[in-house]
């Protein structure tokens, strides 16, 4: 084990920390180092097991609360996850929205300045904006950030995690980086509608809930964006790559070539490339083999459109292919999960996990 992950004089501050990456990131920490973990969400039923661990404080709070910020802040290195960060919510609740992916991590953001602590900021693959159907390569520090028109309020995520990110980037005495997700998937994502949470989960929990029910899978406008999907298991090794850089006294002034600092970086799987048509397919495959059923007996994916689905003010980008050289040449880090892989693991984990509730027909899936 390196050095930095044997020393139980560090503790990281997880903020989101009962959340899908949140959950994955907690269990590796205390799997791979000695850390102690301050953990902060407003719940914390996916990580039930882990409330009575001796290495973590958890604190059920909202990063809305300036006293909760300071004292997140206290601590050498904070994980910002929290976000409002479905969807569906993006049109209906757009104000809230804005608060939850600007307000509250700006505020955390002049927190971390002031006390010195390392700030590692959750942002999106949606930064990139409204690409289009033969967009190429989307590169950290060269793509240039396009959304839609203010009437499109899909884009009122987008906007205030870019605004977040340069608000960051504009602090002065801030040691910070910044992780932007490429449609991150794995055990533990979200919810099903109408058993533990509602409205419309992200893609993966919505078709995999559609393929418990025995519903079709919903194509949003044909389901003909393309998407790279992650594992969430990359994803966290990716955070360990970070931390290592991070704590092995890189600085910005000493290693200005490696440094982990000041950078924002795409973390994703370009190998994974799909469309969300193909997603669908692979997942009805997949589910089938898991059942031991003909996928000929499991319902086939339908069309629907993108505003009678998601409602007035959806848009979308067509596709999100991440460059990932940075992450390989500042931290040798590189994804390595096929999609088919996470896929059946996730779905394993979905259809073990739901296939004992009960499932009121309410609102299933799609992009
Ligand atoms: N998972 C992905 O593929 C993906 C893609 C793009 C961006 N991201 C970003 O990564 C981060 C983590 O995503 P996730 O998939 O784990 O999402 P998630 O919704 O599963 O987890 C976010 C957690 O933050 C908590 N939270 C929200 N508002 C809060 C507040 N005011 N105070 C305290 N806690 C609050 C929620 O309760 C939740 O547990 C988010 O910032 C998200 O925008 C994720």
């Amino acid at each position: 084990m390196k050095s930095q992950f044997n020393d139980s004089s560090i503790t990281v501050a997880v903020v989101g920390c009962g959340g899908f990456v949140g959950s994955h990131l907690l269990d590796a920490i205390l799997a791979r180092t000695q850390w102690r973990v301050f953990g902060v969400d407003l719940d914390f039923y996916r990580i039930q097991h882990r409330l009575r661990d001796e290495r973590c404080e958890f604190m059920v709070a909202d990063l809305a609360d300036k006293s909760v910020v300071e004292r997140i802040a206290k601590y050498p290195v904070v994980v910002n996850l929290a976000a409002i960060c479905t969807p569906s919510r993006y049109m209906a609740e757009a104000p809230e929205v804005i608060r939850s992916n600007y307000d509250h991590p700006a505020s955390l953001a002049d927190a971390c300045a002031k006390s010195g602590s390392w700030l590692i900021h959750f942002s999106t693959s949606e930064v990139y904006g409204r690409t289009s159907a033969d967009a190429g390569l989307l590169v950290e520090d060269e793509t240039p950030l396009t959304f839609g028109p203010v009437t499109a309020s899909r884009w009122s995520y987008a906007t205030a995690k870019l605004l977040t990110e340069r608000y960051i980037a504009g602090l002065k005495n801030l040691k910070w980086t910044v992780v932007r997700p490429f449609n991150f998937v794995g055990p533990y994502m979200d919810f099903m509608p109408g058993v533990d949470g509602s409205g419309i989960p992200r893609v993966l929990a919505n078709f995999s809930s559609a393929l418990v029910r025995g519903e079709p899978l919903k194509l949003v406008n044909g389901g003909v964006a393309k998407r790279s999907f992650t594992s969430v298991f990359d994803a966290v090794d990716f955070m360990f790559a970070l931390f290592e850089a991070g704590l092995a006294g890189n600085s910005v002034e000493n290693d200005a070539g490696k440094s982990p600092f000041s950078q924002a970086f795409n973390v994703g799987n370009p190998d994974n490339e799909v469309t969300i048509a193909e997603l669908a397919y692979k997942m009805r495959r997949i589910f089938a083999e898991i059942k031991c059923v003909d996928v000929e007996s499991i319902p086939g994916p339908e069309t629907v459109s993108g505003e009678e689905y998601y409602g007035e003010g959806y848009d979308d980008s067509m596709r999100r292919l991440p460059s990932v050289e940075k992450a390989e040449r500042l931290l040798g880090f590189k994804a390595q999960t096929p999609i088919d892989v996470v896929l059946r693991e996730s779905l394993t984990w979905f259809v073990g996990h739901y296939s004992n509730t009960s499932h009121p027909g309410t609102d299933s899936a799609s992009s």
